[in-house]
């Protein structure tokens, strides 16, 4: 992994182990030196949750369907691999997550067993009015957070077709994403993540000059509830919706590096002034 992505990957998972979408049973207790799988826990009894949401989508029933069928044998094609590495199964043959023990067995909220993959269109902007650096965000209608407008990758759909989709669906903004900025590819610490099935990400960085940003429309699609240009501060950043935190923080230190010197020096001094902050 190039620099970039270090800061994103958490050696230990928290929100998986101490956050949860209201639904869920309580978390079975997950000690930090309890997490990796090749550590015994004698006496980890997981509950189990499925959500129903998912059984009502589960596609081997339901064609419209966007959930894997319960019964893990049923599936037809259990990825072997994802971007965290090969997939180990437990003895029932469950994909067990990479980054260890969640303390919830089942698939939750989520709708595939193992790797659940989204992306991420990170978009910033500098507002020369304001002085002050600006992300594309939408407000998310489950939990009112402050978001990076991503989704999750269709079946079979090519990563950098979901990321330019879902910034048409949740701003109404069309862009190239073939032009953006590499940034984080693999696991998300993420709140609705399980011991069998967890949220993988692909996050893309376009900075966009002043005079294009200006000129576009913002259009709130359906999953959200406002769209805006968000301005970014310490504070905005920590609020931010999931690992959107760390995924913001290390778009935002490429930007700074500037490598391929787009930035005027006016705007230079914002993104730093920016970066010594967070
Ligand atoms: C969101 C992505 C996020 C991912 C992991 C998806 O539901 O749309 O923006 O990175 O979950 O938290």
């Amino acid at each position: 992994m190039g620099e970039a992505e270090k800061g994103v990957t958490t050696a230990l998972h928290v929100k998986a182990r101490f956050e949860k979408p209201a639904e869920y049973p309580e978390r079975f207790p997950v000690p930090d030196d309890l997490v990796g799988w090749e550590i015994p826990y004698a006496g980890y009894a997981p509950p189990y949750y499925v959500s129903p949401v998912v059984l009502q989508n589960d596609s081997s029933r339901n064609p419209a369907g966007w959930a894997d069928p319960e019964g893990v044998a049923l599936v037809a094609e259990l990825p072997a691999e994802s971007f965290s590495g090969v997939i180990r199964f437990d003895s029932a043959g469950r994909p067990l997550n990479p980054a260890g023990r969640t303390g919830i067995a089942g698939r939750g909220l989520l709708g595939k067993w193992g790797p659940n993959f989204a992306a991420d269109p990170i978009i910033t902007r500098i507002n020369h009015h304001e002085q002050r650096v600006e992300m594309l965000a939408v407000q998310r209608r489950d939990n009112g957070q402050w978001a990076i407008p991503g989704g999750m990758v269709d079946r079979g759909e090519e990563v950098s077709r979901t990321l330019a989709r879902e910034l048409q669906e949740e701003t109404g903004v069309v862009l190239d994403m073939g032009e953006g900025v590499f940034v984080y590819q693999g696991y998300v610490d993420d709140p609705r993540n399980t011991d069998n099935a967890w949220m993988e990400t692909t996050a893309k960085h376009l900075h966009l000059d002043h005079g294009l940003a200006e000129r576009m429309d913002l259009q709130a699609g359906d999953d959200a509830r406002a769209v805006r240009w968000l301005p970014l501060s310490a504070e905005s950043i920590r609020g931010l919706y999931a690992s959107h935190c760390a995924l913001v923080s290390s778009a935002l230190a490429g930007l700074g590096r500037d490598e391929h010197s787009t930035l005027s020096k006016r705007d230079r001094g914002i993104v730093e002034s920016l970066l010594k902050m967070l």
